[in-house]
């Protein structure tokens, strides 16, 4: 992101954990740890103390709690504002974006507890107003596939992007990079695909075929709003094995995914830490609240776990 002049927090890496101590004590607090490899989401602790700060190197780079994840570790400055999910698909030469959305990354109500892969999304997302997505489109997504072109890496496939805006003006508010994925967003494709009104198939034959800048998306104007209920434990080693009962049909409305689910003769069980995604889509944000956790509400595992406040930022008064 440096060398391409995406914007992004100021950070540096360590893989001595003295170092690393040092550069918190330098820094103060708050402050984020990262470790730099695969951690399912929690591989990030957003220090409101240097005491949080120094535990989290402790435990990433001195007792190895992420394993080889958290061999090295990323040490950024914090950034304040509202985070947002920006998704787009590319063929190599031409870039499709999806709908906007907003994951809620913190295991409680009020963005409060460890983070988790995500408790719930919702699409569109408001705060990203015509303005924000052009700036998105100019300043970080075309940046990256060009940078990744000049580095000779031809970037085909879905292309995530995590962003902190700001306060301020549309048209100055800063937008920084938190993440980049090569995927979609877990749970915020559930919105999304729930949105898409024409056949998804054949915008991915487009992009398969060099031709996306042929394909259009059909988004339904409603606002869809996605509800994860995780299993007891979540975001800790979860556990699994519950039986899952009462999952009400899918309807042009709402609709169940599910994630960590198997069959164990005949029976659905829980397997996973995030365990579904009960989704709606609302003429309002509230209105797809209200049918997702209605439907929520009547399916039944045991330790099953959900904030009850996802969409908050939608909802929230002007
Ligand atoms: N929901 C965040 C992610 O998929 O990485």
């Amino acid at each position: 992101m440096l060398r391409h002049h995406i914007p992004t927090a100021a950070y540096a890496t360590f893989t001595d954990p003295q170092a690393a101590h040092q550069y918190v004590r330098e820094q103060g607090a708050p402050i984020v740890v990262k470790a730099d490899g695969l951690a399912a989401g929690k591989g990030v602790v957003v220090a409101q103390t240097e005491d949080e700060a120094h535990a989290a190197i402790d435990s990433m780079l001195g007792d190895g709690s992420l394993g080889s994840a958290g061999a090295r570790v990323v040490i950024e400055a914090c950034l304040e504002g509202e985070e947002a999910s920006f998704i787009v698909m590319c063929d190599g030469t031409h870039v499709l974006p999806m709908a906007s959305s907003q994951d809620h990354k913190r295991q409680l109500d009020g963005d409060k507890g460890p983070n988790t892969g995500g408790m719930g999304a919702y699409s569109p997302a408001p705060i990203v107003s015509e303005v924000l997505h052009q700036r998105i489109m100019d300043e970080v997504i075309w940046p990256t596939i060009k940078g990744m072109a000049s580095d000779g890496i031809e970037y085909t496939g879905f292309l995530y992007a995590g962003v902190m805006i700001g306060d301020g003006p549309d048209a100055t508010r800063p937008i920084k990079v938190l993440e980049f994925n090569c995927r979609m967003g877990d749970p915020e494709t559930q919105p999304i695909m729930m949105r898409i009104r024409n056949d998804f198939s054949e915008v991915v034959e487009h992009a398969i075929a060099g031709t996306l800048d042929q394909a259009q998306i059909d988004w339904d104007p409603r606002t869809a709003l996605g509800v994860v209920m995780a299993s007891h434990n979540y975001p800790g080693t979860p556990r699994t094995g519950d039986a899952i009962t009462n999952i009400p049909g899918a309807s042009a409305d709402c609709v169940t995914f599910h994630a960590g689910t198997h069959l164990q003769e005949g029976v659905l069980q829980t397997s996973g830490g995030r365990v579904l995604c009960v989704t709606a889509l609302g003429d309002t944000p509230a209105a797809a609240r209200d049918i997702a956790y209605a439907t929520l509400e009547q399916i039944r595992f045991d330790g099953s776990q959900y904030r009850k406040d996802i969409g908050w930022r939608a909802l929230k008064p002007a």
